[in-house]
């Protein structure tokens, strides 16, 4: 399949707190967070929302591809901590940078968003419907942390990563992606509030089977990048780096040994900024790029996993 992202940009909030001060917050320590996940900070937002970040990332993903806002034909935001409802925050976006042609839409699949959302874009792309989409991930979680759990609000953090994909240069791409429902309640936030609930009953926090969360990542994530990998007629052996879901450092670390590569193919930065939902693939990837870690033509997996539960996967050429 033909499709290539062509710029990428990311926003993090100015504020940071180590593991040293989330220790103020609940009872835990850094030793204790660096040992189980390797994160050591977050970025937390203070005056910055989700419209923002992703705002922010976009204005920079539009810069590093070299486009226009008015070529861009459709913006996807995929985010589970939006702003409003109505309007969307793709629409919102896409006041802001002036994409005035652009048909836009928000996504919710949790931490796997921005790979349902870029396997979207690659659809519309090769079904031959639009040329230039904007794909970001941007996500507050700050605002649905419960910030008295340790065994959960010491994982994220908040933040926003985009990507311009465009259908003028080739690519051997591949997409794959699956929910599995009846596993939702391990990983799971309330929303709205339905009125016919009692507000006792109303959780509105993430809440998480830790557990129950890594088992299921550590399985599926091998299993479907075995999947894009094989559907691309490549081996292993080709992919020149896998850029995965920043939730835990033991998690890749498990994903690489079951898939029998070497960790250093395996970049990560949770350690900075924890984990950051739909944000976390596309912050990395614009890491890598602005660092020059990712030559052309080499062949890319992108993989998320999370609530739902969902995974995806992507093969990409750079
Ligand atoms: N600081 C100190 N101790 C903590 C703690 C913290 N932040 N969180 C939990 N603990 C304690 C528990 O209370 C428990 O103590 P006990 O044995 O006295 O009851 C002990 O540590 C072990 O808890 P457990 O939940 O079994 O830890 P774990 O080894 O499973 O690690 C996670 C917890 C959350 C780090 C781990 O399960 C994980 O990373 N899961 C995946 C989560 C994830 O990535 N979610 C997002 C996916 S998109």
């Amino acid at each position: 399949m033909i499709g290539k992202i062509i710029g990428t940009g990311s926003c993090v909030p100015a504020r940071v707190i180590d593991n040293n001060e989330m220790a103020t917050i609940v009872e835990t320590s850094d030793e204790w967070i660096k040992e189980r996940t390797g994160i050591r900070s977050r970025c937390i937002s203070e005056s910055e929302t989700t419209t923002s970040m992703a705002v922010e990332a976009a204005k920079k993903a539009l810069e590093d591809a070299k486009i226009n806002a008015k070529d861009i034909d459709m913006i996807i935001v995929s985010t589970l901590t939006a702003n409003s409802a109505m309007p969307t925050t793709a629409a919102l976006v896409q006041k802001e940078i002036g994409a005035t042609k652009a048909c836009c839409f928000d996504l919710n699949s949790a931490c796997s968003g921005f790979i349902f959302g870029y396997n979207t874009a690659i659809a519309y792309i090769n079904a031959g419907i639009y040329n230039n989409i904007l794909v970001v991930g941007s996500e507050c979680l700050s605002n649905i942390v419960d910030w008295t759990d340790r065994r959960s609000c010491i994982l994220f953090g908040d933040g926003a990563g985009a990507a311009v994909v465009s259908s003028k240069y080739g690519g051997n791409n591949q997409v794959a992606g699956y929910s599995d429902g009846a596993k939702g309640s391990a990983l799971t936030c309330a929303g709205i509030k339905d009125k016919n609930v009692d507000a006792s009953e109303h959780h509105q926090f993430i809440e998480m089977d830790g557990q129950e969360v890594f088992k299921f990542a550590v399985r599926r994530v091998p299993e479907i990048i075995n999947e894009v990998v094989s559907k691309a007629g490549l081996e292993l052996k080709d992919v020149a780096m896998y850029v995965l879901h920043q939730a835990n450092y033991r998690i890749i670390e498990s994903v690489a040994k079951r898939l029998g590569e070497d960790i250093e193919k395996f970049p990560t930065n949770m350690q900075k900024y924890g984990n950051t939902s739909s944000a976390s693939i596309p912050i990395l990837l614009d890491e890598l790029n602005r660092a020059g870690k990712l030559k052309c033509g080499d062949k890319i997996v992108m993989a998320g996993f999370g609530g739902g539960l969902s995974w995806g996967a992507a093969v990409l050429e750079w």
